[in-house]
């Protein structure tokens, strides 16, 4: 069955966008702002904060980064307007990295402004192997503007205890996270255990650091373990939140919140949620499964 759903996460793009939307509304806020306030309002009526994103990805033309850095400056205007608790997360490329650094680093550098005339905070999300010096370069650049700027370190990058060791010591606030990217085994651990390792070991480092670290994941095992380092250590709930996509684990979010920790939930929104579901479906193959029984029976109740 396990098998069957992967194949079947392979044909997820030949269905209906349709019919996709109906599951990937589990993973996105919707497509308007206005959606994104109504579901961060949820989460802190639920004592979670939340991290907002404006999907979009694979842009091409200066003017979609420009105006995806607008979407971003109206992010941080209603998260204050509408008293939101929570931040924004955002996407080099998306501002334009691949197309011109220095539009790039402008457009973050508004983003980061804006944010710094709210007193909030700026997430510069880590993407592809091929982003992560920029990414790195990018972030402490903006902190020499506004320190309230941090990013992202994936646990199954080689180099990430070098990154993590050199960015704590600067003090930056860094969230951990697996990584989602498909990268190839010379720079990439592939092992599971291998990256669970990896994962607490850069929380540590943050940890011996004395510096805030945002615990990014769903598993388990990973959340108990930091569980284990918060308590014997004895971390005060303000230096260290934990993070969870939107749609994933919510039970498990839900005891993190009761047994006293701070969470942040990731809410993505906009009109281009396509290729962020589909990561998140090939991420959870027995939604394929379900998706499929679910369309059969749909064609099924036709006849
Ligand atoms: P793992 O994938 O082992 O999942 C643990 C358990 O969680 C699974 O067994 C399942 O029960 C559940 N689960 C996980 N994904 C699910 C899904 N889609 N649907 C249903 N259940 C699911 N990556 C990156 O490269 N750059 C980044 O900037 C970020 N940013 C980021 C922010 C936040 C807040 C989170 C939580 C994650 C990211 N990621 C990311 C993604 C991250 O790298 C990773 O791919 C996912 O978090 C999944 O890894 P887990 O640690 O949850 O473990």
């Amino acid at each position: 069955m396990a098998l069957m759903n992967r194949v079947l996460v392979k044909v997820l793009p030949i269905f209906p966008r349709s019919f996709i939307y109906l599951f990937a509304q589990r993973y996105i806020a919707g497509e308007t702002l206005d959606d994104a306030i109504r579901v961060s309002h949820q989460l802190n009526g639920q004592g979670m904060w939340v991290t907002m994103d404006v999907l979009g990805e694979n842009i091409t033309r200066l003017e979609e980064a420009r105006a995806a850095k607008d979407a971003c400056l109206r992010v941080l205007d209603a998260i204050d307007k509408n008293n939101v608790q929570g931040n924004i997360s955002i996407k080099l490329t998306q501002m334009g990295l691949k197309i011109d650094k220095e539009a790039c680093i402008d457009h973050v550098h508004e983003i980061v402004e804006r944010a710094r005339s709210y007193s909030n905070f700026v997430r510069i999300d880590m993407e592809d192997s091929s982003c992560t010096d920029d990414t790195i370069e990018i972030c402490l650049r903006m902190r020499e503007v506004y320190d309230r700027v941090g990013t992202v370190i994936q646990a199954y990058l080689k180099r990430s205890v070098d990154d993590v060791k050199e960015l704590a010591s600067k003090g930056v606030n860094l969230r951990i996270c697996k990584g989602i990217y498909d990268e190839p085994p010379e720079i990439a651990y592939k092992d599971r255990n291998e990256i669970r390792e990896n994962f607490m070991r850069l929380v540590n480092i943050m940890m011996d650091h004395r510096v805030y670290v945002a615990i990014a994941t769903h598993d388990k095992v990973l959340i108990d373990q930091s569980y284990q380092e918060i308590s014997r250590r004895q971390l005060k709930k303000e230096a260290y939140e934990f993070q969870m996509l939107l749609g994933v684990a919510e039970r498990l979010r839900g005891k993190i919140v009761s047994d006293g920790h701070h969470l942040r939930v990731y809410v993505p929104f906009g009109q281009h949620w396509y290729p962020y579901s589909i990561r998140r479906m090939k991420e959870n193959p027995q939604l394929a499964g379900y998706i499929v029984q679910n369309l059969f029976k749909r064609m099924f109740r036709r006849f």
